[in-house]
């Protein structure tokens, strides 16, 4: 293995911070880095919001399913997915008037995916350079929930969608690494639906590694753990709700009160 590999393998998610932020110059090329990561047709169809103030932090450990930690966080970072910037170029730049082209255009879902693919590279891309120096992460996936709320606290005009919170903070303690399930992860060719028994060894594997953590009774191992705990829990529903209104904004008609 080389460095880099060797630091990916590494990696772990970082929940306690050291109080100490990131000095500028370490800021600067975590953000360098991120805007260096790949993007889809060189657009960068994202951006990035530093959240500093602590009040914002505080009221962000609340709205994002209740983790105080994020309000400890050094450094806190918004990716967001971003056509806004886009249609406002377009129509600066005078694209309605162009003669020979559709005009009244707005941005489909494929643009909104296309998006998030874009800032999530670039988040990914500031998780690895902070990491390398010394300076852990966290996402906080619940950002996608509460969509009326997070739309006005973070002044989300109407083709924009938070792909991703980062808290960031060099580790108080180092974490723990865990493990991932590797089996029948990896398809040559084309997808293949698992069989019974393929099922039966990602479960084991599953049971191997994390056991059941659930409290909940008559609960036997770590899938039905992650059914109980995860996918029919509050916030998943709560997320559902969310990005059903997120992607309802981007392409109604009608534009988001308050938000425009
Ligand atoms: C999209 C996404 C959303 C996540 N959301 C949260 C979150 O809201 N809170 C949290 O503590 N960790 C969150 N995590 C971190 C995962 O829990 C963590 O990556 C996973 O447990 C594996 O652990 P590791 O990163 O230490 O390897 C998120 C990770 C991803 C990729």
């Amino acid at each position: 293995m080389n460095e880099i590999i060797r630091l990916l393998d590494a990696r772990c998610s970082t929940r306690a911070y050291d109080p100490t932020p990131p000095s500028d110059e370490e800021k600067r090329a975590i953000l360098h880095a991120a805007m260096r990561a790949p993007t889809a047709g060189n657009l960068m169809l994202y951006s990035i919001v530093e959240i500093e103030d602590q009040a914002l932090k505080d009221r962000l450990a609340v709205t994002c399913d209740d983790q105080p930690f994020i309000a400890r966080a050094p450094w806190v970072l918004l990716f967001v997915a971003d056509f806004q910037k886009w249609m406002d170029l377009f129509a600066a730049c005078g694209c309605d008037e162009l003669p020979g082209v559709p005009h009244g255009v707005t941005p489909g879902l494929g643009d909104l995916i296309m998006a998030c693919n874009d800032a999530l590279i670039a988040a990914q891309n500031a998780v690895v350079a902070a990491e390398s120096l010394g300076i852990g992460s966290c996402y906080i996936g619940d950002i996608m929930e509460l969509g009326e709320t997070h739309a006005e606290l973070l002044q989300l005009p109407r083709y924009t969608f938070p792909a991703a919170l980062l808290c960031l903070g060099r580790p108080k303690v180092r974490p723990h690494r865990t493990e991932r399930y590797e089996r029948r992860v990896v398809h040559k060719n084309v997808y293949r639906r698992l069989t019974a028994s393929e099922l039966r060894e990602v479960s084991d594997q599953l049971d191997g590694l994390y056991g059941a953590r659930g409290t909940q009774p008559g609960i036997t191992g770590y899938v039905q753990d992650v059914y109980a705990r995860k996918f029919t829990a509050d916030f998943a529903i709560e997320m559902n709700r969310s990005v059903a209104w997120w992607l309802e904004r981007w392409v109604s008609g009608e534009p988001a009160a308050g938000t425009e």
